[in-house]
Protein backbone atom coordinates (compact mmCIF):
# COMPACT_ATOMS: atom_id res chain seq x y z
CA UNK A 1 0.00 0.00 0.00
CA UNK A 2 1.39 3.41 -0.50
CA UNK A 3 1.81 6.43 1.69
CA UNK A 4 -1.29 8.59 1.70
CA UNK A 5 0.80 11.24 0.38
CA UNK A 6 -1.36 14.16 1.20
CA UNK A 7 -1.56 13.33 5.23
CA UNK A 8 -1.25 16.83 5.59
CA UNK A 9 -4.16 18.48 4.65
CA UNK A 10 -6.36 15.92 4.65
CA UNK A 11 -5.65 14.24 7.72
CA UNK A 12 -7.38 11.05 9.09
CA UNK A 13 -7.80 11.80 12.57
CA UNK A 14 -5.27 15.04 14.85
CA UNK A 15 -3.43 14.75 16.33
CA UNK A 16 -0.78 13.35 14.66
CA UNK A 17 2.07 11.81 16.57
CA UNK A 18 5.52 12.39 14.79
CA UNK A 19 8.23 9.70 15.90
CA UNK A 20 11.57 11.28 15.70
CA UNK A 21 13.81 7.89 14.82
CA UNK A 22 16.83 10.22 15.82
CA UNK A 23 16.26 8.08 19.49
CA UNK A 24 15.72 4.94 17.98
CA UNK A 25 18.30 2.26 17.78
CA UNK A 26 20.32 2.58 14.21
CA UNK A 27 21.45 -0.59 14.54
CA UNK A 28 17.39 -2.01 14.16
CA UNK A 29 15.49 1.00 12.67
CA UNK A 30 13.18 -1.17 10.94
CA UNK A 31 11.81 -2.88 13.65
CA UNK A 32 11.67 0.46 15.77
CA UNK A 33 9.56 2.06 13.45
CA UNK A 34 7.12 -0.89 12.41
CA UNK A 35 6.97 -0.93 16.40
CA UNK A 36 5.84 2.98 16.99
CA UNK A 37 3.38 2.99 13.49
CA UNK A 38 1.94 -0.18 15.06
CA UNK A 39 1.13 1.13 18.27
CA UNK A 40 -0.75 4.10 17.00
CA UNK A 41 1.90 6.52 15.75
CA UNK A 42 1.03 7.99 12.25
CA UNK A 43 4.27 8.90 10.64
CA UNK A 44 8.00 9.15 10.94
CA UNK A 45 9.91 12.08 11.36
CA UNK A 46 13.51 12.45 9.87
CA UNK A 47 15.87 14.71 11.54
CA UNK A 48 18.42 15.62 8.83
CA UNK A 49 21.62 17.64 9.96
CA UNK A 50 24.50 18.75 8.14
CA UNK A 51 27.18 20.15 10.70
CA UNK A 52 26.59 23.68 9.86
CA UNK A 53 23.34 24.70 10.62
CA UNK A 54 23.34 22.79 13.61
CA UNK A 55 26.70 21.32 15.63
CA UNK A 56 25.30 17.33 14.26
CA UNK A 57 25.23 14.85 11.70
CA UNK A 58 22.79 12.27 11.34
CA UNK A 59 21.20 10.84 8.71
CA UNK A 60 20.44 11.44 4.51
CA UNK A 61 18.79 10.38 1.86
CA UNK A 62 20.03 6.89 2.08
CA UNK A 63 18.21 6.04 4.98
CA UNK A 64 15.12 7.46 3.96
CA UNK A 65 15.40 5.55 0.76
CA UNK A 66 15.84 2.09 2.85
CA UNK A 67 13.27 3.16 5.22
CA UNK A 68 10.92 3.93 2.40
CA UNK A 69 11.64 -0.05 1.12
CA UNK A 70 11.27 -1.39 4.08
CA UNK A 71 7.82 0.43 5.21
CA UNK A 72 5.98 1.13 1.76
CA UNK A 73 3.06 2.94 3.48
CA UNK A 74 4.58 4.95 5.88
CA UNK A 75 4.70 8.66 5.27
CA UNK A 76 8.14 10.21 6.16
CA UNK A 77 8.38 13.58 7.36
CA UNK A 78 12.07 15.06 6.81
CA UNK A 79 13.10 17.72 8.77
CA UNK A 80 16.08 19.37 7.40
CA UNK A 81 18.38 21.55 9.44
CA UNK A 82 20.80 22.77 6.71
CA UNK A 83 22.06 25.52 5.38
CA UNK A 84 21.22 24.71 2.18
CA UNK A 85 17.81 22.96 1.63
CA UNK A 86 17.16 23.23 -1.60
CA UNK A 87 20.32 20.96 -2.74
CA UNK A 88 18.57 17.72 -0.86
CA UNK A 89 14.77 18.50 -2.68
CA UNK A 90 15.48 15.90 -5.29
CA UNK A 91 17.69 13.41 -3.69
CA UNK A 92 14.92 13.14 -0.78
CA UNK A 93 12.20 13.14 -3.42
CA UNK A 94 13.56 10.23 -4.81
CA UNK A 95 14.24 8.65 -1.74
CA UNK A 96 10.38 8.30 -1.16
CA UNK A 97 9.70 11.29 1.04
CA UNK A 98 6.29 12.63 1.46
CA UNK A 99 7.15 16.09 3.49
CA UNK A 100 10.10 18.39 2.96
CA UNK A 101 10.76 21.07 5.87
CA UNK A 102 13.30 23.50 5.48
CA UNK A 103 14.09 26.62 8.17
CA UNK A 104 13.09 29.85 7.69
CA UNK A 105 16.27 31.20 8.74
CA UNK A 106 18.87 29.80 6.30
CA UNK A 107 16.58 31.68 3.31
CA UNK A 108 16.41 35.02 1.84
CA UNK A 109 12.46 35.94 2.49
CA UNK A 110 12.55 36.32 -1.46
CA UNK A 111 13.40 32.91 -2.06
CA UNK A 112 10.94 30.81 0.74
CA UNK A 113 8.18 30.99 -1.83
CA UNK A 114 10.39 29.48 -4.69
CA UNK A 115 12.00 26.64 -2.83
CA UNK A 116 8.15 25.73 -1.47
CA UNK A 117 7.35 25.71 -5.28
CA UNK A 118 9.95 23.24 -6.17
CA UNK A 119 9.58 20.77 -3.42
CA UNK A 120 5.84 20.79 -4.27
CA UNK A 121 6.94 19.96 -7.79
CA UNK A 122 8.15 16.85 -6.50
CA UNK A 123 4.80 15.64 -4.86
CA UNK A 124 6.18 16.21 -1.37
CA UNK A 125 4.28 18.54 1.00
CA UNK A 126 6.01 21.55 2.25
CA UNK A 127 6.57 22.31 5.86
CA UNK A 128 8.08 25.75 7.23
CA UNK A 129 10.75 25.46 10.52
CA UNK A 130 11.47 28.36 13.09
CA UNK A 131 13.84 27.99 15.47
CA UNK A 132 13.04 29.48 19.37
CA UNK A 133 14.98 32.94 18.61
CA UNK A 134 13.46 34.02 15.53
CA UNK A 135 10.72 35.92 15.83
CA UNK A 136 7.35 34.77 14.18
CA UNK A 137 7.53 38.25 12.21
CA UNK A 138 10.09 36.53 10.22
CA UNK A 139 7.56 33.64 9.15
CA UNK A 140 4.41 35.48 9.04
CA UNK A 141 4.81 36.91 5.62
CA UNK A 142 4.96 32.80 4.76
CA UNK A 143 1.92 31.69 6.32
CA UNK A 144 -0.61 30.67 4.13
CA UNK A 145 2.49 28.54 1.70
CA UNK A 146 3.08 25.71 3.62
CA UNK A 147 1.15 22.81 4.57
CA UNK A 148 2.61 22.50 7.85
CA UNK A 149 4.84 25.20 9.98
CA UNK A 150 7.31 23.83 12.31
CA UNK A 151 7.35 25.42 15.64
CA UNK A 152 10.80 24.57 17.37
CA UNK A 153 10.41 23.89 20.78
CA UNK A 154 14.37 23.38 21.41
CA UNK A 155 17.66 25.04 19.88
CA UNK A 156 17.75 21.99 17.10
CA UNK A 157 20.76 19.62 16.94
CA UNK A 158 20.30 16.76 19.84
CA UNK A 159 17.39 14.73 21.06
CA UNK A 160 16.85 15.05 24.95
CA UNK A 161 17.06 18.24 25.60
CA UNK A 162 14.64 20.61 27.89
CA UNK A 163 10.95 21.67 26.16
CA UNK A 164 11.45 25.88 25.92
CA UNK A 165 8.30 26.85 27.40
CA UNK A 166 8.00 30.22 25.82
CA UNK A 167 7.68 28.64 23.06
CA UNK A 168 4.32 27.92 23.20
CA UNK A 169 3.43 31.71 22.44
CA UNK A 170 4.70 31.77 19.26
CA UNK A 171 2.84 28.26 18.69
CA UNK A 172 -0.55 30.58 19.84
CA UNK A 173 0.69 33.56 17.42
CA UNK A 174 1.13 30.65 14.44
CA UNK A 175 -1.92 28.92 14.89
CA UNK A 176 -3.60 31.92 14.76
CA UNK A 177 -2.63 33.41 11.44
CA UNK A 178 -3.05 29.60 9.87
CA UNK A 179 -5.84 27.98 7.82
CA UNK A 180 -7.73 24.99 9.36
CA UNK A 181 -6.12 23.05 6.38
CA UNK A 182 -2.90 23.62 7.80
CA UNK A 183 -0.80 21.89 9.84
CA UNK A 184 0.91 23.36 12.89
CA UNK A 185 3.98 20.54 14.12
CA UNK A 186 5.84 21.13 17.54
CA UNK A 187 9.61 19.49 17.74
CA UNK A 188 11.74 18.99 21.34
CA UNK A 189 11.52 18.16 24.49
CA UNK A 190 7.68 16.92 23.88
CA UNK A 191 6.49 13.91 26.14
CA UNK A 192 2.68 12.91 27.70
CA UNK A 193 3.91 14.84 30.34
CA UNK A 194 4.09 18.48 28.32
CA UNK A 195 1.69 17.39 25.53
CA UNK A 196 -1.77 18.71 26.42
CA UNK A 197 -0.44 21.89 26.82
CA UNK A 198 1.32 21.74 23.36
CA UNK A 199 -2.36 20.42 21.63
CA UNK A 200 -4.11 23.63 23.47
CA UNK A 201 -1.55 25.85 22.00
CA UNK A 202 -3.04 24.83 18.52
CA UNK A 203 -0.56 22.12 18.08
CA UNK A 204 -1.72 19.17 15.90
CA UNK A 205 1.75 16.94 15.04
CA UNK A 206 3.40 16.02 18.11
CA UNK A 207 7.23 14.90 17.33
CA UNK A 208 8.84 13.01 19.84
CA UNK A 209 12.05 11.58 19.70
CA UNK A 210 13.72 10.59 23.36
CA UNK A 211 10.70 10.48 25.22
CA UNK A 212 9.38 7.63 23.03
CA UNK A 213 12.17 5.87 22.02
CA UNK A 214 14.51 6.09 25.31
CA UNK A 215 11.65 3.69 26.84
CA UNK A 216 10.85 0.24 26.32
CA UNK A 217 9.20 -1.16 23.57
CA UNK A 218 6.11 -2.18 26.08
CA UNK A 219 5.63 1.25 27.67
CA UNK A 220 5.77 3.43 23.87
CA UNK A 221 2.10 2.54 22.94
CA UNK A 222 0.89 4.68 26.53
CA UNK A 223 3.13 6.58 25.59
CA UNK A 224 1.75 7.48 22.36
CA UNK A 225 -1.49 8.11 23.46
CA UNK A 226 -0.17 10.23 26.26
CA UNK A 227 1.30 12.34 23.71
CA UNK A 228 -2.11 12.15 21.30
CA UNK A 229 -4.55 12.87 24.23
CA UNK A 230 -6.78 9.94 23.24
CA UNK A 231 -7.13 6.10 23.01
CA UNK A 232 -6.03 5.32 19.98
C1 LIG B 1 15.98 18.53 17.37
C2 LIG B 1 15.27 17.62 16.38
C3 LIG B 1 14.16 16.93 17.05
C4 LIG B 1 14.65 16.02 18.13
C5 LIG B 1 13.58 15.79 19.13
O1 LIG B 1 17.15 18.98 16.89
O2 LIG B 1 14.76 18.37 15.31
O3 LIG B 1 13.29 16.25 16.15
O4 LIG B 1 15.12 14.81 17.65
O5 LIG B 1 14.10 15.06 20.18
P1 LIG B 1 13.41 15.05 21.62
O6 LIG B 1 11.99 14.67 21.43
O7 LIG B 1 14.21 14.05 22.37
O8 LIG B 1 13.56 16.43 22.14
ZN1 LIG C 1 12.97 17.45 14.00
Amino acid sequence: MPPQVDLLRHPPRLPLIAPSILSADFARMGDECRGVLDMGADLLHLDVMDGHFVPNLTMGPALCASLRAALPDAYLDVHLMVNDPAKFVVPFARAGANCFTFHVEVMPSEGVGALAEQIRGTGMEVGLAINPPTPVDRIRPHLSMPDMVLVMSVNPGFSGQSFIAETLDKTRAIRAGLRPDQRLQMDGGISPSNAAAVRAAGCDVLVSASALFGQPVEKRRDIIRGLAGDGR
